[in-house]
């Protein structure tokens, strides 16, 4: 059995090894907790964003889709409620400046800290004599606030202060008017957005766990207040199926975390968090919530605009409710990496050591690369031949890599360690009868496939 720190230590390595993910900056010694997403990274980011997109915007009449920017008005963060409240508890090592989470110490601790407000927090710590995992005396608890604040303009005023969006979710709620008045929509219907969002996080890590820089797939669901726990159930309906169906992550690694009412923010009515097995433990990897008619409330506000809602049938003007099921993206890649990442330390190399093999098995959908062609020799013809029907898997819209280098053990070997579904190889009896040998990534069977019938194929494989 291989630890959970190894795991991920050979899933880092993998990624950097094989183009998926490479740390920030690097040729300037990287940017701590900044990553780069490589050649495959990005098309298994893509894939999962697509297959989002299309179940959740494209193949439902309910939802509609947005893209505002990350800099918004400023007012939009009062209405909010992020200026004030969007903060955690942050303490530091008077010795080393180190800085900490306050909630992380304590639970470290053996604190339970759920419900627990800011100041219950800091009498707690100071009650407990905590100190800092250095041992170091630590100073007063301050709120942090986690947005970071640019200028816009000329001048480096108050006046020109603007913020980078925390999430997507207040594009939603500013756009929500405009989409109103001209989609010609019916309650219930959903606003998507996928983008990025930023966070000065105190303790970024793990990865791509948490980050400063990350994004997220989100949606605003207006309801009648009356179908809010009917659409609930619903939205919760749905996430469970796309973490089983599309990402094809094991039921028994992920939970439906209820969370208490003194640990829910405090205008959402209710609060699932989906949190993930990850091998430095269940942490959240999504979350779903009732909002209420908190976010348009305010932002009727604060605007001084009418986002009421008109419904025809009971001639009344009311402001919607939202369920918002939220899903971030980057956390999704490190859980699909982290679950489909197959680990066999039997194999032995060339040398007679005994190394790791390792086998990404995406679901076909989501893989960077669908097909790899490899010619079993470069001569006699077949490398044309390979090239040929490489071009041919190309042409129809797939992604496929050409390989004739290195032995053909080696050659599955890389594909396996990106996670491609299907091999093609050919040899000289392609020459005679035009057919290829396909080899299946997790069946490991071969069996033999006219060239002519490759792209369809793949195409039934990927669906
Ligand atoms: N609009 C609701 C919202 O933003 P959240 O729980 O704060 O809720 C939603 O964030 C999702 O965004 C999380 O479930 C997680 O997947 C992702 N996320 C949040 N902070 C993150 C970070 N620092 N790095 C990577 N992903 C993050």
């Amino acid at each position: 059995m291989i630890s959970p720190e190894k795991k991920m230590d050979l899933l880092l390595s993998l990624c950097k090894r094989r183009g998926f993910i490479y740390p920030d900056s690097d040729i300037y010694g990287g940017f701590a907790n900044a990553w780069d997403y490589g050649p495959y990274g990005i098309e298994l980011k893509n894939n999962i964003r697509d297959a989002w997109w299309k179940r959740f915007v494209h193949a439902r009449e309910d939802v509609v889709g947005v893209d505002t920017p990350i800099i918004q008005h400023p007012k939009v963060w009062e209405a909010s409620g992020h200026l004030a409240t969007f903060s955690d508890p942050l303490v530091e090592d008077k010795k080393t400046h180190k800085r900490y989470r306050l909630d992380h110490l304590l639970e470290a601790q053996g604190v339970d800290v759920s419900g627990m407000s800011f100041e219950q927090m800091a009498a707690k710590a100071n009650e407990a004599g905590l100190k800092s995992p250095d041992g170091n005396v630590l100073a007063e608890p301050k709120q942090f606030n986690l947005m970071f604040k640019t200028f816009v303009g000329v001048s480096e005023d108050t006046a020109a202060t603007a913020y980078l969006r925390p999430e997507t979710a207040a594009g939603m709620f500013t756009a929500w008017k405009d989409i109103r008045d001209t989609m010609r929509k019916k309650l219930p219907f959903g606003i998507a957005q996928v983008g990025k969002a930023f966070r000065n996080e105190i303790t970024p890590g793990n990865f791509i766990f948490r980050t400063r820089e990350f994004e997220q797939m989100e949606i605003e669901y207006f309801v009648k207040p009356d179908q809010s726990p009917a659409m609930f159930e619903m939205w919760l309906g749905e996430m469970k199926r796309w973490v089983e169906d599309v990402l094809k992550l094991d039921p028994s690694h992920v939970v439906y975390k209820e969370i208490p009412e003194a640990d829910r923010a405090f205008y959402s009515a209710r609060t699932i968090d989906v949190e993930y097995h990850y091998p430095f433990g269940q942490k959240e990897l999504y979350g779903l919530a009732n909002r209420t008619d908190y976010d348009l409330s305010r932002h009727q506000e604060f605007s001084g605009e009418d986002l009421r809602w008109f419904d025809e049938e009971s001639r009344e003007r009311f402001i919607p409710h939202v369920i918002e099921p939220t899903w971030g993206l980057s956390r999704t890649v490190l859980a699909v990496l982290c679950e489909h990442l197959d680990i066999d330390e039997a194999e032995t190399s060339e040398e007679g050591e005994k190394e790791p093999r390792m086998v990404l098995r995406l679901p076909a959908r989501l893989a960077p690369v669908k097909a790899a062609v490899l010619p079993l020799q470069k001569k006699d013809g077949l490398a044309d031949l390979g090239k040929e029907l490489a071009q041919k898997i190309r042409a129809a819209g797939l992604v496929v890599e050409y390989d004739e280098s290195g032995s053909i053990g080696k050659r599955y070997r890389r594909q396996d360690e990106i996670g491609t579904p299907l091999c093609f190889t050919v040899d000289y009896q392609s020459k005679e009868d035009g057919t290829v040998t396909v080899r299946d990534r997790d069946a490991m069977t071969q069996e033999r496939v006219k060239m002519d019938d490759v792209v369809a194929f793949i195409q039934s494989k990927i669906q």
